[in-house]
């Protein structure tokens, strides 16, 4: 038990330490196509590889955009919208830039009314008094000067790219990155020359307050939980350890419990923080796992004495819940690592300790039929020799 409560802290650890030293390897600074630097502001967008860099003029309402998107070929296209209507892909103003048949990149815009687009050229709902495009290195790039819609500065943003076939700009992916390319951008945040490090020590804080997220999330409703839950399962048939899996059980949980809501907490928090990204799947699956925590901690405040009548019942129900809590945690984990995207080793990691409970599980399940059925065995005789005698 020492030995196994030792490779769980050390497992944790090693998750915690990995997830605080994930970083990005591209940035809003390492920009070689941008040398002449006009650009004041830098947003480096959630997916796809994608940098919007910007310089707003609160005089004439109008901002400078440079759209760049890493990882490209000469048969994509990309486009980087505005969507005034707060949106998605629907009522989105787009930049959009191809290689077309002439074998030249050519940037146009394109507003979108239709999911069955195909992107065709057409004015948007503001002003675009320039654009351009560049392609090197895989690596495509649009200018544009836009003027910004009266009276605000923060839009939804949209970006997006595809494969091209000739002239026809064909459908984008529908991989999780391509779905999930929709954000804000407020224009004004950045505007004085020193906005670059202030964008992306903003990015910085945000990003630790996802990992901090994710590590209390990881720890209890993904490591304590389901320890708390073997303890009771597998500790309970050794007569020796007859109290101590109830404290262990309690303790694992209400600790599992108490972090876990400081993890609900900061999800919550997060998704309040960013209109933009929607992760309905993730935030209901939260939701009901808070709910359904909740009721088991009022379930063990609650319970009828061991040897009450009704007592077989509650363990039934305590035992389904709990079985339901730890299976939704995992699933919730798991699409919180891809949300997060802190790397595949990471999500790896977290399989690794789920194996690892999993093999414990296996075993111990052995023992406990083995001690299960041989005491049985044992006070069958003792019954039997009893009786005869
Ligand atoms: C951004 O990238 C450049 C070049 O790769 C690197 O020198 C710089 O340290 C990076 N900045 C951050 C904040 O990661
Ligand atoms: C907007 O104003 C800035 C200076 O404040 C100027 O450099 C820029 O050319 C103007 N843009 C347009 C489209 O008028
Ligand atoms: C190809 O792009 C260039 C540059 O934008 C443009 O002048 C030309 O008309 C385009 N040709 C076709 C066939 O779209
Ligand atoms: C924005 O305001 C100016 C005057 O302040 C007006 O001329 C223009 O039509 C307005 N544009 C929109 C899109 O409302």
């Amino acid at each position: 038990m020492k030995k196994l409560s030792k490779n769980v802290l050390f497992t944790c650890l090693l998750i915690i330490f990995s997830l605080f030293s994930s970083s990005h390897a591209q940035n809003c600074t390492n920009n070689p196509l941008l040398t002449n630097n006009i650009y004041k502001a830098c947003n480096n967008l959630p997916t796809l590889n994608s940098f919007v860099h910007w310089n707003y003029h609160q005089s004439n309402h109008t901002v400078e955009i440079a759209y760049r998107h890493i990882g490209v070929t000469t048969s994509n296209w990309i486009a980087w919208c505005l969507n005034p209507s707060g949106g998605g892909m629907i009522g989105s103003q787009c930049l959009i830039a191809y290689p077309n048949s002439t074998g030249l990149l050519h940037p146009y815009t394109s507003p979108i009314t239709s999911y069955a687009t195909n992107l065709e050229e057409g004015p948007l709902s503001f002003r675009v008094s320039k654009i351009g495009a560049e392609f090197n290195n895989n690596e495509m790039i649009i200018y544009a000067t836009l003027e910004l819609p009266n009276g605000t500065t923060r839009f939804t943003q949209v970006w997006q790219y595809g494969p091209v076939s000739g002239d026809a700009l064909q459908m984008h992916s529908m991989d999780r990155d391509n779905m999930r390319s929709i954000a804000t951008i407020d224009f004004a945040t950045a505007r004085a020359s020193d906005t670059v490090t202030a964008t992306t020590t903003k990015l910085g804080s945000r990003n630790r307050k996802k990992n901090v997220h994710g590590v209390l999330n990881v720890v209890s409703w993904g490591i304590l939980m389901p320890v708390g839950a073997m303890a009771a399962r597998y500790l309970k048939v050794f007569k020796s350890a007859n109290s101590a899996w109830f404290y262990i059980h309690v303790t694992c949980q209400s600790s599992a419990y108490i972090v876990g809501v400081a993890g609900f907490a900061t999800g919550m928090k997060l998704g309040s923080k960013s209109p933009g990204v929607i992760h309905t799947t993730h935030k209901n699956i939260g939701i009901t796992l808070a709910v359904l925590g909740t009721l088991q901690a009022f379930a063990i405040l609650l319970r009828p004495k061991p040897d009450h009548k009704y007592r077989k019942y509650w363990n039934v129900y305590h035992q389904v819940m709990g079985y339901n809590v730890l299976i939704l945690s995992i699933i919730n984990i798991m699409d919180g690592l891809d949300i997060l995207d802190p790397g595949k080793k990471w999500k790896r990691g977290y399989i690794g300790v789920l194996i690892f409970l999993g093999s414990i599980v296996v075993l111990l399940e052995a023992f406990t039929w083995y001690f299960v059925i041989k005491r049985k065995w044992q006070s069958a005789r003792t019954l039997n020799e009893s009786s005869s005698a």
